[in-house]
């Protein structure tokens, strides 16, 4: 049982998210669960507190897109943690995430792919140091994608103000999650015990491809979801890499079916990383 495991899963209303807060509960983790809609809040809370052996679940709201929210979702974790008496975060899933057909700006200004799937986890993994400082080893995980594969970051025009393609952003966000997990672990891992994974859960049959689309992107994904497996086999590697003990200290970045495998070349380059690191604490207004 995992009652010792004080866990944070974003995006965790829905697909794989959802599964994987589904059996962490099961297992008996403590959860706060992260969610944009409060009636899907509340309904995934009740779900999660009867499938759970003591009902230590919290979900908050937070839209993601909006860096005052991941900052006052932060806060609002460690102040639900500190009253329960933990103190501490031991894993910390960045999940969500979003497909979108259309330039669309954040209230922050900023290209709404990049800012949920990249910027948001970024910010919230820098805003919950102290917890995650605070547990014996912690896991910062990040749901990736194989599409990372063929991309790269458009240094250039990082938002796509110029030209916007749906499918290039989203590869550069998904490829952003392997840089930041890399690069968390060249600042981090020498000098403590706290890792940093990026996931990949294969093609999965979720309903990401058809919110907040429209035309060929949500024609393509309505087809192609269908080759996808289910949510909770989805879920699977992320639940491994996230509190099973064989993966204790590993500093393999990037996982698939509950292994270690090789990122693109790209995500393994160190000045990429870095490069991106410092343009995300800019964009974040997080000064060292
Ligand atoms: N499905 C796949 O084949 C696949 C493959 C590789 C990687 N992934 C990655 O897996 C992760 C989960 O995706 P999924 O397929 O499970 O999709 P999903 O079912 O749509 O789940 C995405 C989750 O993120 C939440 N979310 C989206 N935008 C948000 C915002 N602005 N603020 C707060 N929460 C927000 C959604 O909330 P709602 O419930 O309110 O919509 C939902 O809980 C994503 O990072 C995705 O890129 C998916």
């Amino acid at each position: 049982m995992l009652e010792d495991k004080v866990i944070v899963i974003s995006g965790a209303t829905s697909g794989i998210g959802y599964a994987v807060a589904l059996e962490l509960a099961q297992k008996g983790a403590v959860l706060i669960g992260v969610g944009r809609s409060e009636e899907r809040c509340e309904r995934a809370e009740r779900a999660l507190k009867d499938a759970s052996p003591h009902g230590q679940i919290k979900f908050l709201l937070a839209d993601l897109s909006a860096q005052r929210e991941v900052r006052g979702l932060a806060a609002e974790v460690a102040s639900w943690v500190r009253e329960k008496g933990f103190g501490r975060v031991d894993v910390l899933v960045n999940n969500a995430g979003m497909v979108t057909n259309w330039y669309t700006a954040t209230e922050d200004g900023y290209e709404m792919q990049f800012a949920v799937n990249h910027l948001a986890h970024f910010l919230l993994t820098h805003e919950l140091m102290p917890l995650l400082e605070a547990a014996p080893a912690a896991r910062v995980l990040t749901v990736s994608s194989n599409s990372h594969r063929r991309a790269r970051i458009h240094w250039r025009d990082v938002m796509m103000r110029r030209r916007y393609n749906t499918l290039l952003a989203y590869k550069q966000s998904k490829l952003a999650n392997v840089l930041f997990s890399a690069e968390f672990n060249r600042r981090f891992a020498p000098a403590t015990a706290m890792r940093a994974y990026a996931i990949d859960p294969g093609l999965v049959n979720t309903d990401i491809g058809l919110k907040g689309t429209g035309g060929v992107v949500h024609w393509v994904w309505q087809r192609r979801q269908k080759s996808g497996v289910s949510p909770e086999k989805g879920a699977e590697t992320v639940v491994f890499v996230s509190v099973d003990p064989s993966v204790n200290g590993s500093q393999e970045v990037y996982w698939k079916d509950c292994r270690p495998e090789s990122p693109s070349k790209y995500a393994l380059r160190e000045e990429e990383a870095t490069r991106l690191w410092r343009l995300s604490e800019r964009l974040c207004g997080i000064s060292k």
